[in-house]
């Protein structure tokens, strides 16, 4: 054990964040080494604490011979606790600097894969255990982490309970292709896709319902905006009509955004986020637009397309670009939609549905519908699409006993992530992206 002094209790022990509570103070801060430079009189330590980055000085003038040397031989990522007065320092991006004059390593670490260089990044995910620790993951899953405590803060407002779906089912209702099968005690059980079905039930508990929990497919789609398990935020309300659902996926969008904007000012710096732009993206209403506007739209844009097919990433990026903000697109065609969701009263080809489509590229963050209330419908529904009545039994139950117009929606988090932060790919939004090609780390 080293040798603590008594001065040396009694100092505080801050983290990095509350740096400007203390200039003018001694301090010690446990903190790793991101990178070092220096000439034979300085050595200038890059320092990072989980809660924030600064520099720390050591002046050789200033310091025992031990402490300079020991900084002076510190390796990338080796931890410490330093010792010393913060000042302020206005030519830093973080504001203040740490004067250090002791220097105690706790863990050493050498040849740290992840130099300062550039690297590719299939690397860097193979090292995603570490890059965690670098600026562009910090942010981006700071702000990831923004947007699940401001659901929470949201769906509480709004009087909603969250209720926890189960991750093993023996259903498919988002399509029988994409699954990923495991044996449950002999029989066939799925990874779930979806917490809705779940939801539906809950809000005929307690009205007001969101399901928040990791989704798996097993969709063969390496694109940058798919992952094979994400998380998802369903909420599901009860005597609820497609209109009002939107209204509350607006508010909600906005809420969000606003959030990370006060929040996370720092974080949109490091990651070069416009955030002029993103605080456009607050002003409701959003643009509602019906897929048969929405064909014809496209079409007169010189895009190949008919009435009845879904959108890829080409359409979605104009539509949202078309209007300059997230866009709802409204009432698909019943043929490419999941079994759920309402006939429209006067056409039998359309469902009461809507996805909301983010500009600047970021695709599809909401896919919700109004759900269909009839019972007769929905078991013939599910025969057709061979879902297997026997596994929905308790799902037509729901139509039996008391059913409403409800309606809900899923909004992706890692899709919401990439929006708000900018990123181009969304293995980014995660901390450790499950996708084709990646099962480690
Ligand atoms: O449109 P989806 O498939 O809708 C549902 O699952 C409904 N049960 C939701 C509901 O009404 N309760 O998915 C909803 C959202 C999409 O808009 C997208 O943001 C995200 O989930 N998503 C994905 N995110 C990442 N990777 C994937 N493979 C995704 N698939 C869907």
């Amino acid at each position: 054990m080293p040798h603590i002094s008594m001065t040396e209790q009694t100092i505080p022990m801050i983290q990095i964040k509350d740096a400007s509570k203390y200039v003018g103070q001694r301090v010690k801060i446990g903190a790793w080494l991101r990178h070092k430079r220096g000439s034979g009189k300085m050595a200038f330590l890059q320092l990072r604490d989980g809660s924030g980055f600064f520099q720390g000085v050591v002046a050789k003038a200033d310091v025992p011979e031990d402490v300079f040397e020991t900084a002076k031989e510190l390796k990338q990522e080796t931890s410490m606790y330093v010792y010393g007065v913060i000042h302020e320092d206005a030519r830093s991006d973080f504001g203040y600097e740490i004067k250090i004059d002791q220097i105690e390593v706790i863990g050493e670490s050498h040849d740290y894969p992840i130099t300062p260089k550039e690297h590719g990044t299939e690397f860097l995910f193979d090292e995603r255990h570490l890059y965690l620790r670098h600026i562009k993951p910090y942010a981006t899953l700071k702000i990831r982490n923004t947007i699940i405590a401001a659901t929470y803060e949201f769906f509480n407002k709004e009087g909603f309970i969250k209720l926890d779906a189960p991750l093993l089912t023996g259903s498919a209702p988002e399509g029988t292709t994409e699954l990923f099968e495991t044996d449950y005690f002999g029989q066939d059980a799925y990874l779930s896709q979806t917490g809705q079905l779940y939801a539906e039930a809950g809000a005929m508990a307690f009205s007001r319902v969101f399901t928040f929990g990791p989704a798996f497919r097993a969709e063969k789609s390496k694109t940058r905006r798919h992952l094979n398990e994400f998380w998802m935020i369903e909420p599901e309300m009860a005597f609820f009509h497609q209109e009002q659902s939107l209204e509350l996926q607006e508010r909600y969008v906005a809420f969000l955004i606003e959030k990370v904007l006060e929040e996370n000012d720092q974080e949109l710096d490091m990651l070069k986020r416009d955030k002029e732009l993103l605080k456009s993206y607050t002003q409701l209403p959003f643009p509602r637009i019906s897929y048969d506007d929405a064909i014809k739209l496209l079409q007169d844009n010189d895009f190949d397309v008919e009435w009845g097919v879904d959108f890829g990433s080409p359409e979605e990026t104009f539509l949202a670009n078309h209007f300059s903000k997230p866009v709802f697109v409204v009432n698909f065609p019943k043929a490419i939609k999941a079994f759920y969701m309402k006939r429209h009263p006067e056409r039998e080809d359309v469902v009461i549905s809507a996805d909301l489509l983010a500009p600047e590229g970021y695709g599809e963050i909401i896919g919700g519908s109004e759900r269909d209330t009839d019972y007769d419908y929905l078991k013939e529904r599910i025969i057709n699409d061979g879902l297997g009545v026997e596994e929905y039994q308790w799902y037509l139950d729901l139509r039996k006993y008391g059913s409403v117009p409800h309606s809900g929606f899923g909004l992706g988090l890692e899709r919401m992530v990439t929006f708000v932060t900018g990123e181009e790919h969304i293995r980014e939004a995660i901390p450790f992206p499950r996708t084709m090609n990646r099962l480690r780390p």
